[in-house]
């Protein structure tokens, strides 16, 4: 049936629009009637440009110059200035060459080597959540299983003793879950749960100067470039950054993954049947699913962009969402085919500077998991709707009820 939606009816900025589904009618509708489209003000969110196309946001994401993380951070919500200036030490908000210092230091924490290091962990991590759920024969995919997983691994690289980790959780969900009521978050919880974990952060930092260990944490206190090192502040900042994109970005594509195979069982025939589909499935997981919906940018100087004149100082969506939908790159984009050729997805990021820093990992624990979970409970399917999250930038789901044959 053909979607009766029209660009008047677009409002991107109000979440409710993000909960039964992922609007993509009104994505469509973008990318079709208006690509370079100014969203205007809706509730508290003033107007801002979507950008949807393909090309169009891979070309801005590599622009920095033009479009700035920096200037007005990564949200749509406007950040009072003093709240920025704090924002701006961490690296997602950072422009080269301030960005690029911080990158270079942190690619040593990130290190295909350091990435091989934490395989084992993750491999001992999956067994351990398929083991638990298995013998229960139902659980809520999301709580018990998605979230699980890079919850530990970031602590584990981080450093952060096991009796600490369902902390790093709840802050976690603190600082993204603001605009959804079942976290009961207000703003200065938020800012809350962020003070909370820097002190934290600060205190870990301390004991891996005095007694440096063979982790990523200490290797990121003891990196160098050009002389500098991490503040304690950037420390902290990148310890929250780690712990907010590490894991509801991760955790909802394994869930996110999960409920397309359930959905689709002729795709998950295919993988059952040959699982060297395993990493492509992966990659069409990430571009069906886009757990990151969108990046902000604010433009630095006036920009043309097919015939359209951005301002200097407007906010800029960049919709990864609705670019890994792109008819003019993926053929039939809202249909989920494992064996797709998704070379140009853009879920991590449209390239340039702040392409995701953990997409290997990422990648890896995913693998992993999927792995586990194709082999292990291979019959899973849901036992009652997913609940989505209230948000327009995360593509979330907060729980997933679903059942399975224990396992003996
Ligand atoms: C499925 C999982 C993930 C998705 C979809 C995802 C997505 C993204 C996106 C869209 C960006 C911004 C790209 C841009 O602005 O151009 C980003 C940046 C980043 N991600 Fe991820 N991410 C994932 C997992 C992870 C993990 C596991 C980690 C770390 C443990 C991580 C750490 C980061 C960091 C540090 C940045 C900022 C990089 C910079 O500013 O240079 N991400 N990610």
């Amino acid at each position: 049936m053909m979607s009766t939606t029209t660009v008047h009816d677009v409002d991107l900025a109000n979440a409710d629009n993000f909960v039964p589904a992922v609007p993509h009618d009104m994505f469509d509708v973008l990318r079709r009637d208006a690509p370079v489209w100014f969203h205007p003000r809706s509730g508290e969110v003033e107007g801002f440009w979507c950008i949807v196309k393909h090309a169009d946001l891979v070309q801005l994401s590599h622009d920095h110059g033009h479009f700035s993380s920096s200037v007005g951070g990564i949200t749509l919500h406007d950040m009072r200035e003093e709240d920025l200036q704090l924002q701006r030490q961490m690296m997602l908000q950072m422009d080269p060459p301030d960005h690029t210092r911080m990158r270079l230091l942190v690619n040593k924490g990130f290190t295909p080597r350091m990435i091989r290091r934490l395989e084992e962990h993750i491999r001992e991590v999956t067994t351990a959540i398929v083991d638990d759920v298995g013998a229960r024969g139902e659980c809520d995919f999301v709580v018990d299983v998605a979230a699980e997983l890079p919850l530990q691994v970031i602590a584990e690289m981080m450093g952060v003793p096991d009796a600490d980790r369902g902390k790093i959780f709840d802050w976690s969900n603190r600082l993204i879950g603001s605009e959804d009521t079942e976290y009961n978050v207000s703003r200065d919880d938020a800012i809350g749960a962020g003070t909370e974990m820097f002190m934290y952060s600060t205190e870990l930092a301390a004991e891996k100067r005095k007694q440096p260990a063979d982790d990523i944490i200490s290797a990121l206190l003891q990196a160098e470039v050009d002389g500098h090192t991490l503040s304690d502040t950037e420390f902290n900042l990148f310890f929250q950054l780690l712990a907010v994109a590490g894991n509801e970005t991760t955790r909802n594509l394994i869930s996110h993954g999960m409920l397309a195979l359930i959905e689709h069982p002729d795709q998950r025939q295919k993988l059952m049947d040959d699982r060297s589909l395993l990493p492509g499935a992966i990659e069409e997981m990430l571009r069906f699913a886009s757990p990151v919906m969108y990046m902000r940018r604010t433009a630095t100087s006036d920009f043309e962009l097919r015939d359209q004149t951005i301002h200097a100082g407007d906010k800029v969506a960049l919709w990864y969402i609705a670019a890994n939908r792109d008819e003019e790159v993926f053929e039939d984009p809202h249909h989920f085919d494992v064996t797709r050729d998704t070379a140009d997805y853009v879920a991590f990021g449209g390239g340039g500077p702040h392409f995701c820093l953990g997409a290997n990992l990422a990648k890896l624990e995913i693998r992993v998991m999927f792995e586990a979970l194709l082999e292990r409970l291979p019959d899973i399917e849901l036992a009652g709707p997913p609940q989505r999250l209230r948000s327009n930038f995360i593509n979330g789901i907060k729980h997933m009820p679903v059942t399975f044959t224990t396992t003996g």
